[in-house]
């Protein structure tokens, strides 16, 4: 595996790597990319869903969807068992969940023990747009004016719809609706270093500030990310695989342009054992991730 490229932010990008016969010790080193740079990018695989799920399990325990828009006709459980562990999105209703992640987020924000990595796969890409953000979070927690730390320091959010009730793309809706509280400044489980947290499309309420305080406060921690210099821009190749870090990288999908079709597969890593994993113990010893000077005064 070689790493060809490596942006100021986060994000690395590797060639030379066969996600198809990759082995525990590649996953473990490929981990602990993740975990130093936030976002992996590998790129020139051809690969199927069954090995792109195959890859994904390498990394912990998969997150299962319900059968959704755009599985194939023959699809059947039984025959094609990591059918389960894909999460589709489209801009076209019959291929996919459309209108995803179309604003700053995490993924899995809505579990008490949030998604630890999703894995990405373009199926089809439209020529041009479709691209996706992400944002350094450990560095945008590190940018924040000081009295803006300090009141995010002390706040929690709550999430208590179902994911995307906020952002109107209804998913999952009629499933259980967990209420969970995230701190909005999260040390990172594995690392410690503390990075901003959030799911603008899941996030109801901040415990102590009336809605209107809120909604003021998630658009200046928007305008925040947006303006200060954290985030990379990702523009899909094909063979692309995408992997983010959702402790210490937030992402925004944005539309492809009208007529065009974009359909993607993403699996993604439960959070439950990913923190309790020595797999992922080993790969952060190995990323060395060095906490930052409050981090630790703190610790
Ligand atoms: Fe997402």
């Amino acid at each position: 595996m070689r790493i060809t490229n490596q942006n100021p932010t986060l994000g690395v990008e590797l060639r030379d790597l066969d996600i198809a016969t990759a082995t525990k010790e590649t996953a473990k080193t490929v981990a602990s990319l993740l975990l130093r740079h936030l976002v992996v990018i590998i790129r020139d695989q051809n690969v199927s869903s069954a090995d792109h799920v195959s890859f994904s399990a390498k990394f912990g325990r998969l997150e299962e969807f319900p059968a959704r828009p755009g599985d194939p006709d023959s699809y059947d459980p039984d025959k094609m068992p990591w059918m389960k562990y894909i999460f589709r999105v489209a801009n076209e209703r019959s291929q996919g969940y459309t209108k995803v992640g179309l604003y700053w987020h995490t993924d899995g924000y809505f579990h008490a023990q949030p998604t630890a990595v999703s894995i990405m796969r373009p199926v089809d890409l439209p020529d041009r747009g479709g691209d996706t953000w992400f944002a350094n979070m450990y560095q945008a927690y590190d940018m924040l004016a000081p009295d803006l730390r300090k009141k995010v320091d002390g706040l929690t959010a709550v999430s208590r719809s179902a994911p995307g009730a906020r952002s109107g793309t209804g998913l999952f809706s009629g499933g259980p609706v967990e209420v969970v509280r995230h701190p909005l400044a999260r040390p990172h489980p594995l690392t410690g270093r503390k990075a901003l947290y959030l799911n603008l499309g899941s996030i109801a309420s901040i415990e102590g500030l009336h809605w209107r305080e809120t909604d003021d406060l998630l658009k200046q921690l928007t305008a925040h990310i947006e303006t200060a210099d954290c985030r990379y821009c990702h523009k899909w190749q094909s063979g692309d695989i995408v992997m983010w870090e959702n402790g210490a990288a937030a992402h925004m999908a944005t539309p492809p342009p009208e007529g065009s079709l974009r359909v993607m597969e993403r699996t993604t890593v439960d959070g439950v054992e990913y923190f309790e994993s020595d797999f992922w113990r080993e790969a952060a010893r190995a990323a060395a991730v060095v906490p930052s000077y409050e981090d630790q005064l703190a610790l």
